[in-house]
């Protein structure tokens, strides 16, 4: 199969066609570049598993282009749900609500709930919206790679596998969304993201962050290790360690090099690669995927700044942590 990368000006029309006819299309959204399959086609949704290899009892996120779809797939959607979705959509953020019995096995593995985003980029909004129909989507990579923040990551990763890829540039957000479970009794963040507790909390009141351990997988995604580059990556405690581990890894005849905002390695002697995340955890936030496919192409290992827990910085520092595997020194 040919993948070729097309704009929505001349890919609509086709783009449309493969998704009525139950094939699958990536497209670009805010956080990352979806793979999308009419999420009402269960025969449509299997080949979104068989393209990226993933497992089937891994659900989807519906993604709709009108607040009103939520009835196509949902039903008892509580007030401070609504209230969420009122504040919050189009944007970076997935609801978990009771599903709709129209909706097939294949998009919620089996789940009695259902995962809802409405994007905000306009290139996600004019297709799911011309295709009239939801669409189911996971991140456009293959199983256990890096989330593509443009269409050449997809290229690069999904050649082959997939017929059309519409182009949206570079994600402004950079990280996938935040993922909310409505139907909990307090309501549980099961991914953070740019939508991050606080701002939750002030809608909601009360909002719970999902804890670690996991007895019964609320988020099945959780128990699979995610978004890891093919190199090894650790994360340095402080910008000294990071240093050291550099000369450390150099000297052994590892190609290294660090992933940190602009100011990290002030007042450090030493010329040091260096992957600028920019200035803000904002900016670091929607650099962090592209940084990481950029030093796996070029590099053997990666040492990466630490973001610490506040805000942002704990939505960055959850994707830090899979792609290292907790690596920390
Ligand atoms: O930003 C995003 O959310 C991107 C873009 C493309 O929209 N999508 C994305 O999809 O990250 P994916 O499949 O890579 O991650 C979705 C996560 C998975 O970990 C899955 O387990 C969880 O959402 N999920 C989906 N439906 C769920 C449900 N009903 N209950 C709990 N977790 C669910
Ligand atoms: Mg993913």
């Amino acid at each position: 199969m040919q993948t070729r990368i097309v704009s929505i000006q001349q890919g609509l029309i086709e783009a449309v066609e493969l998704i009525k006819n139950g094939d699958i299309v990536v497209f670009p959204t805010e956080t990352v570049y979806g793979l999308g399959a009419n999420a009402f086609d269960g025969g449509a949704v299997r080949k979104i598993f068989e393209a990226k290899g993933r497992p089937m009892d891994n659900p989807l996120i519906a993604h709709i282009a009108d607040i009103s779809w939520i009835d196509k797939l949902a039903v008892d959607v509580s007030d401070c749900a609504k209230a969420v979705m009122n504040e919050f959509m189009p944007g970076p953020i997935t609801v978990i609500l009771k599903r709709s019995k129209d909706v097939p096995d294949e998009v919620t593995a089996g789940l009695d709930s259902v995962g809802i985003r409405f994007p905000s980029h306009p290139v996600a909004r004019q297709f799911i919206m011309a295709c009239g129909v939801p669409l189911a989507a996971p991140s456009a990579n293959t199983s256990t790679k890096i989330s593509p923040t443009s269409a050449q990551h997809v290229f690069e990763d999904m050649q082959g596998r997939v017929p059309l890829i519409l182009q949206g540039g570079a994600c402004e957000v950079g990280i996938e969304s935040t993922i909310v479970d409505m139907t909990a009794d307090i309501p549980t963040i099961l991914r953070p993201g740019a939508i991050t507790q606080d701002m939750l909390a002030r809608v909601l009141g009360k909002v719970k962050n999902y804890d670690g351990q996991i007895i019964v997988a609320k988020a099945p995604g959780m128990k699979y290790k995610h978004y890891a580059p093919s190199c090894e990556m650790v994360v340095a405690t402080s910008a000294e360690s990071a240093s050291e581990e550099y000369i450390r890894q150099n000297k052994k005849g590892l190609a290294t090099v660090i992933l940190a905002k602009r100011d990290y390695l002030e007042g450090i002697d030493g010329v040091f690669d260096l992957i600028d995340l920019g200035e803000s955890d904002e900016d670091a936030m929607r650099n962090i995927y592209a940084a990481m496919h950029e030093a796996q192409n070029k590099y053997d290992y990666i040492v990466c700044q630490d973001f610490g827990q506040d805000g942002l910085g704990a939505s960055i520092m959850n994707r830090i942590n899979k792609a290292s595997g907790g690596k920390r020194i």
